[in-house]
């Protein structure tokens, strides 16, 4: 049985996320973990804040704070909602970590001894009133590719066009405004990828088991050709360059560039966990300390995929070491809001501390499961998490759960019944439930977010169904045996629900369990249903829930929407639908 590890791209530490960036990314790698830990998996799940670069230096100058103190809240804030959403990390690290530094400079220095990085002088824009270059963001100008007048040095938020500095037009300092810039030389270290193509297209190749995404993006870097990069900047906030240990001659001023670092940080967090006490590192990172046993599988927006499947590979084959690689990377699409993606630099869409003031985190972790940019990108609308939240989970799931708690409790005293034989009715059930199971199964073993859901969603509706044709409540009138019987079979049901829908709604699956007086953390059933549906002890206790899905008000929606924006002005309707 392998061993998993599973990482999700590194949340930036400029800010609370939206909802998209859990859409694509963190909630999806929760899901897998929490499957495969039920599946009886040993699972390491890291992910770490990323703190250097530009955005973060920018980000803590607007807050006015030095940028150590603005990255330590920042990190805790995100840390502390990632739990609140029930992210199951077993280490939320940072990149600003001392393991981080030394492995990225260890790794440098390997990389330059096998001749994979090397000195290069560049020209690039100095301001003169700043006293310093300005890398990346902290140019603006006019975008050489649509003419947006504020467009990044690293990209157009307009068109999305990736930039290099030097090609925007009336360039201007994003610290000071100031127009005194002048071209000046400098040096910096770049990462040979073009001596890396032949390898990294092997290695793509060899991966028969990544997504299409994935695999597609891949391919469209690799038939452009690599290009090599820049990986240091003139900036002072990040992991220093050295050279033997001491800082490297002309690039005191220096460190490495963001995106160099941060992949590594899979490893830092990795690192950290160990260090903290949490078990030996090697074993997941070292193919020559067991890490040949363990499948690694990543998570991460679309945007992401050119760093996880070139050039953070490009680092760890370069090496020449024995770094285990990822066997697994998928990639999603995005989140929209009304037409635009969500964004942090905006401040569009709905963001994580205040989707938890609206919702409790289950709704959220369903709906954007039930609708994930997983295929294609995905519109997020009012209506869809209403119906999700309403259809879904009050009325198929919670209704179910609820219905027959409060049945039994009502005639049965509250204890799982023991009488009675399966009629007809519960081997149709047993053989139903068996191939779903198996769907189920195959779907988060293929992580399938939208199939998955599809597949609990129709097992849930099962169950209903299944009591609709037993009709407890009619057969307790002359056949207590029969009763009891379905009752037995309708608890089973409900813990079933539980077991299986816990990697994607933790919090209302624990309740459910501990209702029952069922194990938490639940384990993953096996396919045989007849013996998953007679598991419950007959006598044990069961008690009736608080309600577990609040259903979402008309009220509701028309208050988010005046808050939050994204649908016209709520007209006056009865109906909900009308009025998103
Ligand atoms: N911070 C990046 C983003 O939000 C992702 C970094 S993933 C890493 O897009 F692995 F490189 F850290
Ligand atoms: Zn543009």
């Amino acid at each position: 049985m392998p061993r998993i590890l599973i990482t999700s791209a590194l949340p930036y530490i400029n800010g609370v996320k939206h909802l998209g960036t859990l859409a694509g990314s963190m909630l999806p790698a929760d899901v897998y973990a929490r499957f495969q830990r039920a599946r009886g998996h040993e699972v390491l799940y890291v992910c770490a804040t990323d703190e250097h670069g530009t955005p973060a230096e920018l980000a803590a100058a607007e807050a006015g704070q030095d940028v150590f103190t603005y990255c330590e809240e920042q990190h805790r804030a995100q840390r502390d909602i990632g739990r609140r959403f029930g992210l199951s990390w077993d280490w939320f690290g940072r990149s600003s970590s001392p393991q981080n530094a030394r492995l990225t400079q260890h790794l440098a220095e390997v990389l330059e001894d096998n001749r994979l990085i090397e000195e290069r002088l560049d020209t690039l824009l100095y301001s003169i009133d700043d006293h310093r270059f300005l890398p990346d963001r902290y140019i603006e100008g006019t975008c050489p590719v649509c003419g947006y007048g504020q467009a990044r040095g690293d990209q157009c938020d307009n068109c999305n066009s990736l930039l290099d500095p030097m090609d925007l037009k009336d360039p201007y300092s994003a610290v000071s405004g100031s127009r005194n810039l002048e071209a000046r030389e400098t040096r910096h270290l770049y990462l040979l990828q073009s001596r890396m193509q032949g390898p990294i297209r092997a290695w793509v190749d060899a991966k028969s088991e990544w997504p299409m995404l994935a695999r597609s993006i891949a391919h469209k870097h690799l038939d452009e050709g690599l290009i090599d990069r820049g990986i240091t900047r003139d900036l002072a906030w990040g992991v220093p360059v050295l050279r033997g240990g001491r800082p490297r001659p002309g690039f005191e001023a220096k460190v490495f560039y963001v995106w160099f670092d941060a992949p590594i940080e899979y490893i830092g967090a990795t690192q950290e966990w160990a260090d903290a006490g949490g078990g030996d590192w090697r074993r997941w990172w070292r193919t020559d300390a067991g890490a040949e046993d363990v499948r690694y599988v990543q998570f991460m927006g679309k945007d992401n995929v050119a760093f996880h499947a070139v050039s953070f590979p490009a680092t760890l084959l370069g090496s020449g070491e024995p770094w285990k690689t990822v066997d697994t990377l998928k990639a999603f699409n995005w989140l929209n809001w009304y037409g635009e993606p969500f964004s942090t630099s905006h401040r569009r869409g709905v963001f994580l501390d205040t989707a938890l003031e609206i919702l409790p985190p289950d709704c959220w972790r369903w709906y954007l499961t039930a609708n994930s940019p997983e295929h294609s990108d995905a519109a997020f609308t009012w209506e869809q998490l209403t119906a999700s939240v309403n259809r879904d989970l009050a009325d198929v799931l919670g209704n179910f759960v609820n219905r027959i708690l409060k049945f039994c409790e009502a005639r049965f005293d509250g204890a799982v019944p023991a009488d009675g034989e399966p009629s007809a009715l519960e081997h149709k059930l047993y053989a139903d439930v068996s191939v779903r199971l198996a769907d189920l199964t195959a779907q988060f073993e293929a992580i399938e977010a939208r199939k998955a859901a599809q597949a609990l969603r129709g097992l849930w509706a099962a169950g209903n169904e299944y009591l609709q044709a037993a009709a407890p409540w009619t057969a307790i009138k002359t056949d207590q045996a029969r009763a009891a019987v379905i009752m037995r079979t309708a608890l089973n049901l409900a813990a079933l629900y539980a077991r299986v829908s816990a990697p994607v709604i933790p919090f209302a699956a624990e309740t459910i369990t501990l209702a029952l007086g069922d194990a938490w953390p639940p384990s993953w059933p096996s396919l045989d249903a007849r013996a998953e549906l007679d598991r419950l002890a007959p006598g044990s206790r069961v008690t009736v829930p608080e309600v577990l899905f609040r259903k979402i008000e008309e009220a509701d929606v028309a208050a988010w929407a005046e808050r939050f924006g994204g649908v016209p002005r709520p007209a006056r309707s009865r109906d909900p639908r009308q009025i998103i």
